[in-house]
């Protein structure tokens, strides 16, 4: 909204700035014009009562001015041809990769020459995980960040990041990097500073003098890592007072209630906009506010403030769009997407953790079921808003849906994530899946779960077997966990290793720095030798690596696929297969996935009326749907789309 009060001071701020006649720099105060009026009460909504308020607010409109002028040329030109498209990130044509520099390549330069594999592969945008100066013991995987500017020395420098964002632009690749907002490493130079005594850095977290406060916190705060970290405050010695540490010990809460913070964390944030990232990846924005009282997570004013963000990042990086990786229950992450009046305003995308859970799930139970419960609510997500899909990532898997979507379907919920656990966390002696529990609770006895994609899908123990029937379900497994969420909706987002059939690494125990986290068991360090099988015809890799390039390069060319709320869920009949159609004007595309390890038959009526036959896309055969039925082998899927 056109806001004639703030006029005068962008007028005043753009001449300061020299903002020239250019089409660009012209369409750069059009948005700005546009946003600075919920700008500015997004801001006042949770700074205004501070004096310093009106300060701070001409502070922000600066960093926004500076991040359009250091924008590059090159990315201008992206921002306007990503305009054009709309939308850009919808598209059928995306499928993404998260993973380790180090681990994958080395470092930059290496991961340059690794690009003609994830183009093979059909990958088109890389997810990096952190890539920032993070203290070597205490990093947590580059989630402690020391320096928000300075590349981890192994890995390589900004230089050599600006380098590869050159390249992936010229291969119509795309780039996606976090940004770690809710914390730092204790080694960070705020940190520092509030170490040795002063009162302001101090204030850029949240400092108490006793354990009042922190006592009566940690009442309602649940903990994120309660055996390697358990509680969520932290003695600093130097300065004999509590230190907000929500994560690791050495990870510092950022106080968001300290504007100052905002400002250097925006700044940041759009100095990743100008390194030409397409997605930034917003880490644990739910944790963002605190508040006593509460969990601490998914506060109003959490919200307010990444509406705040995307707003500045609509106005000066227009051509990045913003991931919050908020996992938490299906009812509170459709909240990321915005409300109401900022519907679409606030995260661009979200994890789909909710139904990446489910599907293990439904792979554990062979019964769909609960999967199909929890739909009415994902179902909510705005148009024009995004999931990323995924079977496995760097993290564990959580069992975050509902008890009411357990006991719906008739089953006790604790007993339910009670036979899931020992399914897959390895205290089920018969269970084909190898994995280990994460983060147990011992007040609660809750916990998560850790595995690769090939392990928790049963590889490991068939190949320790050797037994080949069980090495050939395992990797059927594999490849339906993927088609499934390759189809669903949004982008896909593979995890390295998994499209080579990496199982569980066990290395990580020797490590110190490392054997107290067991997420990383699956994070491998990929070796090329064992990688260069994925061309070996008959080897697990390359049946793996093969089929999935098939479904990425499918999935490429079906633009049903293409994320625009077009997707109907169907009565399938059976509780072991589900299906969904999705479709654009009168194309439809059915997919169907038998979850069990048994032959499962449906009726076509309730999928397909018309008893039409069908090709598979994926087997590439005709499917006969005359004779009213349509038979699965165990974990097969299908494809189907009109002869
Ligand atoms: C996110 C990351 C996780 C990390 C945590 C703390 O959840 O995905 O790996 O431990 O944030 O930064």
């Amino acid at each position: 909204m056109y806001n004639p009060t703030l006029q005068p001071f962008i007028d005043s701020v753009s001449q300061s700035k020299k903002l020239s006649k250019s089409t660009q720099d012209q369409y750069f105060l059009h948005r700005l014009i546009a946003n600075i009026d919920d700008i500015h009460v997004l801001f006042a909504g949770i700074y205004g009562h501070l004096p310093q308020a009106k300060d701070m607010f001409g502070q922000l409109i600066q960093v926004l001015f500076q991040a359009h002028l250091q924008r590059s040329q090159a990315l201008k030109n992206r921002d306007e041809v990503k305009e054009k498209k709309g939308k850009w990130f919808l598209s059928n044509e995306l499928t993404g990769m998260s993973l380790y520099v180090d681990r994958f390549a080395g470092n930059l330069e290496g991961l340059e020459s690794k690009l003609p594999y994830l183009e093979d592969l059909g990958v088109n945008l890389l997810h990096l995980m952190p890539l920032f100066k993070s203290p070597e013991g205490e990093s947590d995987g580059g989630y402690a960040v020391e320096d928000f500017r300075v590349i981890e020395n192994k890995l390589g420098t900004i230089e050599d990041l600006r380098k590869l964002q050159a390249h992936l632009l010229e291969k119509d690749m795309y780039l996606m990097i976090d940004i770690v907002l809710n914390h730092t490493s204790h080694h960070h130079e705020w940190a520092k500073k509030a170490k040795e005594g002063s009162k302001e850095f101090q204030d850029y977290y949240y400092f108490y003098d006793d354990r009042s406060i922190p006592d009566q916190m940690e009442e309602t705060m649940p903990e994120i890592f309660p055996e390697s970290s358990p509680g969520s405050f932290t003695f600093q010695e130097s300065v004999q007072k509590w230190v907000m540490t929500v994560f690791h010990q050495y990870q510092w809460d950022l106080n968001y209630s300290n504007p100052k913070v905002l400002i250097e964390m925006l700044d940041n944030l759009l100095f990743y906009g100008n390194l030409g990232v397409d997605i930034v990846r917003i880490d644990a924005p739910a944790f963002i506010w605190k508040q006593m009282g509460t969990s601490c997570q998914n506060l109003p004013e959490a919200h307010q403030l990444l509406q705040l963000i995307k707003l500045c990042t609509e106005v000066s990086t227009p051509g990045m769009a913003i991931l919050g990786e908020a996992i938490v229950a299906p009812a509170q992450i459709m909240e990321y997407f915005g409300k109401d009046r900022y519907a679409t305003h606030e995260c661009d995308f979200a994890y789909n953790a909710t139904h990446m859970a489910l599907q293990w799930d439904a792979l554990a139970t062979g019964d769909t079921r609960i999967m199909l419960e929890a739909q009415h609510e994902l179902a909510k997500k705005p148009l024009g808003s995004s999931w990323i899909t995924y079977t496995r990532c760097h993290d564990d898997i959580g069992l975050g849906y509902d008890d009411y979507m357990i006991a719906n379907v008739g089953f006790t919920p604790y007993l339910h994530r009670y036979y899931l656990k020992n399914y897959y966390g390895g205290l089920q002696e018969d269970s084909p899946a190898s994995g280990a529990l994460f983060a147990i609770n011992p007040k609660t006895q809750d916990a998560r779960i850790s595995g690769s994609l090939a392990s928790l899908c049963g590889l490991e123990k068939a190949l320790k077997a050797k037994d080949s029937k069980w090495i050939d379900e395992s990797i059927q497994k594999i490849l339906l966990m993927e088609a499934h969420c390759l189809f669903l909706g949004g982008i896909p987002m593979l995890f390295y290793g998994d499209e080579a059939a990496y199982t569980n690494d066990y290395s990580y125990l020797q490590d110190p720095g490392k054997s107290y986290d067991n997420r990383w068991m699956h994070r491998p360090v990929i070796d090329w030798e064992k990688n260069k099988r994925v061309k070996k015809k008959g080897t697990e890799e390359n049946k793996v690596y093969t089929s999935l390039k098939e479904l990425i390069s499918l999935r490429k060319k079906l633009k049903v696929v293409a994320d625009l709320k077009n997707l109907e869920w169907l009565p399938c009949s059976n509780k072991s297969i589900v299906g969904y159609v999705r479709y654009i004007g009168s194309e439809r595309v059915y997919f169907l996935f038998n979850f069990s390890s048994l032959e499962q038959t449906i009726p076509v009526h309730a999928i397909e009326p018309n008893k039409q036959n069908k090709n598979c896309l994926w087997s590439k055969k005709q499917v006969s749907l005359e004779k009213g039925s349509l038979s699965f082998q165990p974990y097969q899927f299908y494809i189907l789309a009109d002869s």
